[in-house]
């Protein structure tokens, strides 16, 4: 009788984890789990019609839903005619209403003629089971501002006025803060002021009557920090009846001590810049999705439910490139062990599964990857997932599971100094001293890097503002005791507190200078204990020292459990060269709680093959840029 009570209720446990899996994202509980869809900037870039956005929807319902896939994403610019002279940063070609707010192309999108926007887009995604997500960006657009429209004040319905004045696009928004990587696009708005705020309500409020289930808030986060819009819009989403996701983007440069302040506030924000497919992109996202986890940021409390780092879009298949007035039209770089690599750690990491390719000409390798059922089981039901450090390797081939066994050695390295961006209260941030050259030039040196004889200072020279004598002047108090800081060598290029788009982390490091211009992502302020904040984003600057190899090489692994009590390993090559790699199943009990672990045996995903634990270690030989996946049942 026994027996029969625990299988029925184990019986009742697997029915409701399986069906779980079906269920729909509820109003109750946003994003329990990490969501899961397709995303059109990957394939279109902004180019997508109404046609093919539809049309590939119709594929994910019928494709890609029943393994969890939600969500359809337009990605940016779903406002811009698609005409000669438009492209990513073009100004002019954008459709704004009378109250500045963005609506879609009519040519691109038919179907929003007569005012309309998206509502008949996302009735029809509704009635084929799925989610409709928008893409947006900060503040207000350039546009809006340069024609100064009136702010609509959704409470009464008419024009927002205050003091006995009707209020205008040019009262609430920030010039100086132009989202750095589409200068002529978009611009904050100042959320302190009560039309500010109108504004921003306006906005979201329409999306929701448009019947939106997902916004993907871009240039706000990362090097583009935009707190305070953030909070706002995040309160504006957690009034609104309807359940709406609120996702953030990119996150170049985030660190988990940066991401705690907005994680409650959202259900997924990038941690890194845009991921594409090239296999540094790919390698760019171990360390820092490592931090993450260590830092208990997955599935943490979000808005109205969870909250999930997110490693961005899948790569695979058809796609177009970055930046480009281009549909798609080229295959993935990506080799399919560097697909299986991504995969795998996008799962491991429970990171949100957003597939980019092409849906409507997706080829069977690419499906059977993106729906492969192990992965999708660890993406949503795994626990303790971490980086497993135990592990060793050796280019040795001829002895496996071997006595001799040491760690690879690595090439020796030798290191670069390059900036990054921080938090201002963290260490790090602290060590910039000012010294004066001359009687009119001071420079401002990472005084750490002065210390060390062998290595040159890393030094910026001071620049006074040059403010203009129009409206702007109105910021020169904001602006006292700040300045700009040029390189060395060329006093007409100033240094940026936020990198271009479209670049990973990595890349970012090597700081960036540019042409000195007027905008707040290039004014700085040397603060007293040694910090040296950014007017744009609020971050400080640190040099650290990378090693200049460090892309190059390493093996690493990952660690999670699954719910029927079985363990997922994986065993990464990062290098240039096939590796074997070890682990000590006594080892896999030191990550995981209140387990003995003495054998293991089971299968490795991608060959099929049996694995049978041997003298206590789990080896395989893994190629270039390659994983193993283990799904083991231990005792
Ligand atoms: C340095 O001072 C600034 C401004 O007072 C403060 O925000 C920051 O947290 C301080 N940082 C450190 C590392 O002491
Ligand atoms: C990584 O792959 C390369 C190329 O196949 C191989 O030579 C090297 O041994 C692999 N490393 C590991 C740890 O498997």
């Amino acid at each position: 009788m026994k027996c029969f009570s625990v299988s029925w209720v184990l019986l009742a446990l697997w029915f409701l984890s399986v069906s779980s899996q079906n269920i729909s994202e509820s109003g109750l509980h946003q994003a329990s789990f990490p969501p899961r869809g397709w995303n059109s900037y990957d394939s279109f870039c902004w180019t997508i019609s109404e046609e093919e956005f539809l049309q590939s929807a119709e594929i994910v319902s019928q494709r890609l839903k029943a393994h969890g896939y939600q969500f359809v994403v337009v990605d940016y610019l779903w406002y811009r005619k698609k005409v000669k002279g438009a492209y990513p940063d073009s100004l002019g070609f954008d459709v704004i209403d009378k109250w500045g707010r963005m609506v879609p192309d009519p040519g691109r999108w038919p179907s929003s003629i007569g005012g309309k926007g998206f509502s008949e887009v996302a009735n029809k995604v509704h009635s084929m089971g799925l989610k409709f997500g928008i893409h947006v960006m900060r503040g207000i657009s350039t546009q809006a501002v340069n024609a100064n429209t009136p702010i609509l004040d959704t409470t009464k319905g008419g024009a927002y006025e205050e003091s006995g004045r009707v209020w205008r696009a040019k009262d609430i928004a920030m010039p100086e803060r132009a989202c750095s990587w589409m200068r002529n696009g978009f611009m904050s708005v100042n959320t302190k002021l009560e039309a500010g705020r109108a504004f921003l309500r306006s906005l979201y409020e329409q999306y929701a009557a448009w019947g939106v289930d997902l916004v993907k808030h871009d240039c706000v986060f990362g090097d583009d920090l935009d707190l305070n819009e953030i909070t706002y819009v995040s309160e504006v989403l957690n009034k609104l009846n309807r359940p709406i996701l609120y996702s953030l983007s990119p996150g170049a440069t985030v660190t988990p001590a940066m991401a705690k302040d907005v994680s409650g506030l959202v259900n997924m924000y990038r941690i890194t810049g845009d991921d594409w497919d090239k296999w540094a992109d790919v390698r760019a996202h171990f360390d820092v999705t490592r931090d993450f986890s260590t830092a208990n940021m997955i599935g943490g409390k979000g808005l109205k439910g969870n909250s999930w780092p997110d490693l961005d879009m899948l790569p695979f298949g058809w796609l177009t490139d970055p930046g480009s007035n281009e549909g798609p039209h080229r295959y993935s770089n990506l080799n399919l062990e560097e697909q299986r690599t991504q995969m795998t750690l996008w799962s491991l990491a429970k990171s949100p599964l957003m597939y980019g390719g092409d849906v409507r000409k997706i080829d069977p390798t690419t499906y059977e990857l993106i729906t492969n059922p192990t992965l999708l089981e660890i993406n949503y039901f795994s626990s303790n997932n971490m980086e497993f450090p135990y592990i060793t390797s050796s280019n040795n081939l001829k002895h496996p599971g071997g006595k001799k066994r040491r760690p690879k050695k690595g090439i020796k390295a030798s290191y670069t100094q390059s900036l990054g961006l921080t938090r201002c209260s963290e260490s790090k941030a602290s060590g910039w001293s000012i010294e004066s050259l001359n009687q009119e030039l001071e420079r401002i040196c990472w005084k750490r890097s002065l210390e060390n004889k062998h290595q040159a200072p890393f030094c910026v020279h001071k620049r006074e503002l040059q403010f203009r004598l129009d409206g702007e002047s109105m910021y020169q108090e904001d602006y006292r005791g700040k300045h700009q800081l040029v390189a060395t060598d060329k006093m007409n290029f100033c240094l940026n507190g936020s990198p271009k788009h479209k670049v990973t982390s990595n890349e970012f490091k090597r700081g960036t200078f540019s042409p000195c211009g007027w905008d707040s992502n290039q004014i700085w302020e040397l603060n007293s204990n040694g910090t040296l904040v950014n007017s744009y984003s609020g971050l400080c600057a640190t040099v650290e020292y990378v090693e200049a190899n460090a892309n190059s090489g390493g093996v690493r692994s990952w660690i999670a459990t699954g719910r029927k009590g079985e363990i997922y390993l994986a065993f990464f090559n990062l290098s240039e060269q096939k590796t074997v790699i070890y682990a000590k199943t006594s080892y896999l009990a030191k990550v995981l709680p209140d387990r003995t672990i003495d054998s293991c045996k089971g299968k490795e995903v991608w060959s099929g093959k049996e694995v049978l634990t041997t003298h206590g270690t789990i080896s395989m030989n893994v190629g270039i840029h390659g994983c193993a996946l283990f799904v083991l049942y231990c005792h």
